[in-house]
This record gives structure tokens, C-alpha cells and sequence, in this order.
């Protein structure tokens, strides 16, 4: 039996969206598989080792005997690229599967993976799980009047991705922006003008990257980004990119660049000349209608 979940970056408003404003994330082509199948004794991962967190997911989602499950991800793990929801929604959709039901209702999928995303993160917003589902280009919103949406742009969006090397651990930096969030209200409040402009731009590159650089200096003054997040939003600008900010939740993980040709080369040249991992992102061409969160 076999569980799938898409990679995603967020766009425009994270940590915004943890407040009940809209975030804008996009699925990208990189993936996570679940693979369950039957063996004698207890539960277990097989070709790597559980954590803590994953053998408590594992609890929650799976029979306590007779599972197998392997793991197989192109999803970078730790930066901000939802591996976490990935891993989440693809175990939820094996477990499934795996009890026979072929069909869940997207509802169910949303609440279920989010339970064992909490595992991993403690209050995740549900943003990362909604594009993990979908494979699409996603408004979202939290909350009671919560929705998601997928939205259908005019053409790619082109990212280019950079790579800090470093752990960006999420529960960690949504419970320091919620020390701040009192303070930070005229912070989220822009975030989230921001994302409905950005939804808004999507065929105006250069309006969408002015974007991108004002949510990045809201990230900053919120406390979340890294002097490594920094250096890499100013390689992406000094080659030519319309606009960079941290995507995710920040003091590790990656930075996202708007970078269209030939600025895309010129930057990934010069990030690989230096070491960096950089690579190119492209949105999935088969999303599946987004559920809407209960
Ligand atoms: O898991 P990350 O690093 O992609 O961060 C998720 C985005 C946050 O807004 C920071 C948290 C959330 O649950 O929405």
C-alpha cells in the first residue's frame, strides 16, 4: 500500500497564517512515499531509523503490529519544504489504504495528517498539509472561517531555490514568534495585505518580487530570519532576481528567489561557485482539487 504527499514553499505569509491571515504556497515537483506491507511482530521503519516524534506518528497512525513502512522523499528535510506535512498526509493516505478504504474524503486526510503533524510541530497552521494534499498553488486561510483554495496562475512561477544548510526548526520559531505576537499585530496585519496582493500579481513578476522583498524584511523584523537567510536573499538580488525573501519558518531552511531568465543561471552559477545548494523549482502539473479544512 502506498501513500503520496508533494513538497511545498510557502510564497507569501508564514507565520501570518498561524494568526488567522492568508498564506499562499505552492506545491513543487518533489515528493514523499509511503510504501506499508506486511511483517511478522511489531510496527516498524524499515531502511531508516524513527526519532522520538516519527515513532509517536507512527502510534497514532498505524496498527500496532504487522506494518512494515518505508520512506522514500526528494523533499529536502528540515528547510522549510514541508517535509513534515509530506511525510504526514502520505502516512494518513497509506494507512488508508492499508484498512481497505480507497476513497477517504479530503476532510478526513486534512484531520488526520494534521493530528500527526502536531506530533512534529505542535500547532501548525494547516497550510503546509493543504498543499501536501493538493499539488497546487494554494490560498489559505485557518480557522473557523477558514478555506483553502487552489489558485491557477497565468504560467510558472520562476523560483529558484538556496539552500542555508542549516535546520530551520519550525516548532521552535512558531513558539518564539508567539512570545512576540502581541507586539507584532501591525506585522501580521501587512503579511496578509501582502499575500492578496501577491495573489493578485502572479502574471507581474516584477510586482510579485517587490513583494517577496517587503514579506522578507516583515520576517526579519518578527525575529525569524538568520544572517545566512539574509546573505542569500542579497546573492539572489545582486543576480538579478525581481525579488528573494526566507520561505518557511525561518532561522534556517531556504530562501525562495524570483528569478526568471537569465538571471535564474546567472544566480544558480553563482551559487554553486560558492558552495551553496541551489536548485530550480517548477509547480506539479496534476494537483488535486484542495480539500477543504473542517
Ligand atoms: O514547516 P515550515 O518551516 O514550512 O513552516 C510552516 C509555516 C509556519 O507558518 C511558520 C507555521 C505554520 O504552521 O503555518
Amino acid at each position: 500500500m502506498y501513500g503520496r504527499a508533494w513538497g511545498k514553499l510557502i510564497l507569501c505569509g508564514e507565520h501570518a497564517v498561524v494568526y488567522g491571515y492568508p498564506a499562499m504556497a505552492s506545491a513543487v515537483d518533489r515528493g514523499l512515499e509511503v510504501a506499508l506491507s506486511p511483517v511478522e511482530g511489531p510496527t516498524r521503519l524499515v531502511g531508516g531509523i524513527a526519532d522520538a516524534s516519527l515513532r509517536m506518528a507512527m502510534e497514532l497512525a498505524l496498527p500496532e503490529y504487522g506494518v512494515a513502512m518505508r520512506i522514500s522523499s526528494t523533499i529536502p528535510q528540515g528547510r522549510g519544504m514541508g517535509s513534515s506535512a509530506a511525510l504526514s498526509v502520505a502516512m494518513v493516505r497509506a494507512a488508508i489504504a492499508w484498512q481497505g478504504d480507497c476513497l477517504p474524503e479530503a476532510s478526513l486526510v486534512f484531520r488526520r495528517s494534521l493530528a500527526l503533524e502536531r506530533v512534529f510541530h505542535g500547532n501548525p497552521s494547516g497550510v503546509d498539509n493543504t498543499v501536501a494534499m493538493s499539488g497546487a498553488l494554494v490560498y489559505f486561510k485557518k480557522g473557523d472561517a477558514g478555506m483553502a483554495r487552489s489558485i491557477t496562475p497565468d504560467g510558472p512561477i520562476p523560483l529558484v531555490v538556496l539552500d542555508t544548510g542549516l535546520y530551520s526548526d519550525t516548532a521552535a520559531m512558531v513558539a518564539a514568534v508567539k512570545e512576540r505576537a502581541s507586539s507584532s499585530a501591525h506585522i501580521f496585519r501587512r503579511m496578509g495585505q501582502l499575500v492578496d496582493l501577491a495573489v493578485g500579481s502572479l502574471h507581474d513578476h516584477a510586482a510579485l518580487g517587490g513583494i517577496f522583498d517587503e514579506n522578507h524584511s516583515l520576517l526579519q523584523a518578527l525575529g525569524v530570519s538568520a544572517p545566512e537567510l539574509d546573505e542569500l536573499v542579497a546573492l539572489a538580488r545582486a543576480s538579478g532576481a525581481l525579488g528573494a525573501k526566507l520561505s518557511g519558518s525561518g532561522g534556517g531552511g531556504v530562501v525562495i528567489a524570483l528569478a526568471p531568465e537569465p538571471a535564474g543561471r546567472r544566480l544558480l552559477r553563482r551559487a554553486m561557485a560558492r558552495g551553496i545548494n541551489a536548485f530550480t523549482v517548477s509547480q506539479p502539473t496534476t494537483p488535486q482539487p484542495v480539500g477543504l479544512p473542517d
